[in-house]
């Protein structure tokens, strides 16, 4: 596997597998890496015939107040990963590559990240869509590979690449989970052990929410009352927000009618865990 910190180098390598009609599938990423990466970059391996990696912790889509410098590291562990899974090239530059002195563009998608995490976190969005343009100019990908447990992401992403005309198709990849169904995550180091069951709340109350659902229950309402009672009752966990939105806008819905994003961020301890689901299809 080529492990490769330079822009320039990582172009001149995507350029020299274009032009032997190689098809570059992409997995953006901030290590740490779990089985959900893993399994991005196995489905990425399916998708083209060279597979790469970003390892690179975006400085840009931390807030001053947020996690960048206790962020999980452990590079050499996940490129061991990486080359247990066949990828072909790890990209990983570090920040003044990415961010030298004098950098000032960015990337804003505007509708689709005003609501939910883009509510909370202002600058994230702009943050990712920047430093994810900034990895497609230097990887060159055919296709690239998202999960959608950052389902917010995924649809800026898909947005952006539609409106700045980028030639890239975007795969959304399911959310996969731990055994008891908490969505795996690499700030799930950050929990605590007694913290561990009230981070289960998540998965337990979209369930509880798609039975309401397939029971027949339409109203938004009575959907995010069953919700936050499951996320509260017992307490420790504090939510950011538990919402019902139209899948391709991200605006809240009062009804369910047809796919529905039902998307939480939830504060256990000094852990903010997010998790989704489609109800309605
Ligand atoms: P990171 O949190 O490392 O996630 C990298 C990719 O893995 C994202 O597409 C994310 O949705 C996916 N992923 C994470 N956990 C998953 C799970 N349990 N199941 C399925 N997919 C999962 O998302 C980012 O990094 C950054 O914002 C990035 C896009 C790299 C830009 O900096």
């Amino acid at each position: 596997m080529r492990i490769i910190e330079n822009i320039a180098e990582m172009q001149r390598l995507a350029d020299a597998w274009r032009a032997q009609g190689e098809r570059i599938a992409f997995v953006p990423t901030m290590g740490y890496l779990h089985e959900g990466h893993l399994s991005l970059l196995r489905t990425a391996r399916q998708l083209g015939t060279r597979s790469v990696i970003s390892i690179f912790v975006n400085p840009a889509q931390f807030a001053p107040t947020e996690d960048l410098a206790s962020y999980p590291r452990a590079l050499d562990r996940d490129l061991d990963f990486c080359v247990q899974i066949g990828v072909d090239a790890a990209f990983v530059p570090s920040a003044s590559e990415m961010y030298p002195e004098g950098f000032q563009t960015y990337v804003e998608v505007t509708g689709v990240t005003k609501n939910l995490c883009g509510a909370s976190r202002p600058i994230f969005f702009r943050g990712v869509a920047t430093v994810v343009s900034k990895l497609f100019n230097a990887v060159k990908p055919h296709t690239a590979v998202f999960g959608q447990k950052d389902f917010q992401q995924l649809v800026t992403i898909r947005r952006m690449v539609k409106d700045l005309n980028l030639d890239i198709e975007i795969v959304g990849h399911e959310i996969v989970r731990e055994k008891d169904g908490l969505a795996m995550s690499s700030r799930n180091t950050y929990l605590k052990a007694e913290e561990r069951p009230i981070a289960l709340r998540l998965s337990r109350s979209l369930q509880i929410a798609r039975q309401l659902v397939d029971s027949g229950e339409k109203d938004s309402k009575k959907i995010l009352k069953a919700v936050n009672d499951c996320l509260t009752a017992g307490g420790g966990a504090s939510i950011d927000y538990a919402k019902l939105c139209d899948t391709e806008t991200i605006e809240e819905i009062e009804k369910v009618e047809g796919p529905t994003l039902l998307a939480l961020a939830v504060w256990v301890g000094k852990t903010r865990l997010i998790d989704n689901c489609v109800l309605g299809r």
